[in-house]
């Protein structure tokens, strides 16, 4: 008995020190990756109704069916996708998280770690550490998470928060500004899931932990 609760703190320690994603982590992770994809999905069938280039989406890819369809899913996933990105945003300041994870970000490291990733040299060893380039891909994607919100709103409520549609340059601008944050955040999505099919026990953090 004695020797059993002796080691129970060691084993905690080992426990914690494996851990490589927090539980709210993963929860926030896979809440934003579900309302992520009905937000593009249902952005590129209100796209169709009036596209911005010269181009359209395959309805097999989008989501709602017509216009008016596609708003509805974009407007229920908006939430969860709004109020999933603000506890992240607040727990990861709070716990300091953003500033241990994803700072400092140095123009030498990111050039490094570039060229070490491209000879194939970049050691996915230690996963509670970033590279540089996962950190400049992160943050950023932060950043454009919070621009594709605002450039929404600004385009959805333009009357009430003409504040916000004029500092986008106007509902035009705002609508380019929200469609090329889309773009921005797709091709995230595909570097991600292909990096995170290629490194498995990252994937696996990110399901289980550890
Ligand atoms: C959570 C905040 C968001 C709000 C309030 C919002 C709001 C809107 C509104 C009102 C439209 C219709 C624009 C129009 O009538 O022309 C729209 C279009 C669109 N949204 Fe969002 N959106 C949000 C987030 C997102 C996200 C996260 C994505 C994808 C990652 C996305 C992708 C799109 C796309 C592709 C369009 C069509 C672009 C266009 O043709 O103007 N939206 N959004």
């Amino acid at each position: 008995m004695s020797s059993l609760t002796a080691t129970e703190p060691r084993a905690d320690a080992t426990t914690a020190a494996k851990t490589i994603q927090p539980a709210w982590v993963r929860v926030l992770h896979w809440v934003n990756a579900f309302a992520m994809v009905l937000m593009i999905m249902s952005g590129w069938q209100i796209y169709n109704a009036s596209p911005l280039f010269d181009f359209r989406f395959s309805s097999s890819i989008t989501l709602g069916g017509w216009l008016a369809g596609a708003l509805l899913w974009h407007f229920a996933a908006m939430w969860i996708l709004m109020v999933n990105g603000l506890i992240y945003l607040a727990l990861g300041f709070a716990t300091g998280r953003f500033r241990k994870k994803l700072l400092p970000i140095t123009p030498e490291g990111v050039i490094a770690d570039t060229r070490a990733a491209l000879t194939g040299k970049l050691s996915h060893e230690d996963l509670t550490k970033y590279n540089y380039v996962q950190k400049l891909l992160y943050a950023g994607v932060i950043v454009v998470g919070v621009l594709i919100v605002l450039s929404g709103l600004s385009i959805w409520k333009p009357v009430q928060l003409q504040w916000l549609t004029a500092l986008f340059g106007g509902y035009d601008a705002a609508r380019y500004v929200h469609f090329i944050c889309m773009a921005l955040i797709v091709a995230f999505i595909a570097v991600h899931v292909a990096l995170a099919l290629l490194v498995p026990k990252s994937l696996r953090a990110m399901i289980i932990g550890r």
